[in-house]
């Protein structure tokens, strides 16, 4: 009976193996070209150099480094050349940080093209990350990455809204899996949403505020919605009355 049962297993036709999308986000779609093509946008033509700021945050970043190791600064200095370019990474951003740090430029762009946080095209004033992994999936991060496009104008991921100020893209885990479902808006994130805690954070972008990052649903951080439901005794000795510090 089981050898039959094995015997039909192994000769059923394997599935076919499922066609890989390629993504819409810039990142990827930059991913897909592999190689830089010049646009009148983003050509090495276009200067680039660190505000007198960064110059001195970039030296200080290096600083940390031994001088014969001084390029493992690339990817700090990526990100601050980056948050000064308005949010991406330009060919000019990435020559520069090899010339810093006298490195081929091929090995700095290896990196950029490696790590998606670093975006190779522009990007809109507000960068909108909605993760779409499987714990915010479960948790409706399709609704929520829906509800984004569609109070941006209908925009879809992979897209900047026309006025320049929100670019959507889907992304994988953000390790903010138990406040799922979640998005992050430039550097902070938007946990536990809802459609309606969703349009309100959107609402208060689009207004110029910045909205209170975290949980959306009145957690204070991942503690179980439910309340406590462990460990709700009083604690017993040693500990709480054990010294001061602890008291
Ligand atoms: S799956 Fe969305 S934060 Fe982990």
């Amino acid at each position: 009976m089981f050898a039959a049962q094995l015997a039909r297993q192994v000769r059923a036709p394997r599935p076919l193996r499922s066609v890989r999308r390629i993504s819409t986000t810039p990142a990827r779609r930059s991913d897909a070209l592999f190689v830089h093509r010049d646009t009148p946008y983003n050509n090495p033509k276009i200067p680039f150099a660190f505000n007198a700021d960064n110059q001195k945050r970039a030296q200080e970043i290096i600083s940390h480094y031994p001088p014969q190791y001084k390029k493992a600064a690339v990817i700090p200095l990526l990100d601050l050349a980056q948050r000064q370019n308005k949010g991406w990474t330009s060919i000019s951003v990435m020559n520069y940080v090899a010339n810093l740090l006298e490195m081929p430029p091929m090995r700095v762009y290896e990196v950029a093209t490696f790590y998606t946080m670093f975006n190779r095209e522009p990007i809109g004033e507000n960068f909108v990350q909605v993760c779409t992994t499987t714990p915010c999936m479960l948790r409706g991060a399709y609704d929520i990455l829906g509800k984004v496009c569609s109070e941006l104008g209908g925009i879809k991921p992979g897209d900047t809204t026309k006025d320049g100020k929100f670019t959507v893209i889907e992304v994988e885990c953000q390790g903010a899996c138990s406040n799922a479902p979640m998005i992050v808006v430039g550097d902070d994130f938007y946990e536990d949403l809802t459609l309606e805690t969703t349009k309100k954070v959107l609402d208060a972008f689009k207004k110029g505020e910045k909205p209170k990052p975290g949980p959306q649903s009145g957690r204070h951080t991942s503690e179980n919605s439910a309340g406590l439901t462990a460990l709700t005794s009083k604690p017993y000795g040693p500990g709480e009355f054990c010294t001061p510090e602890f008291s």
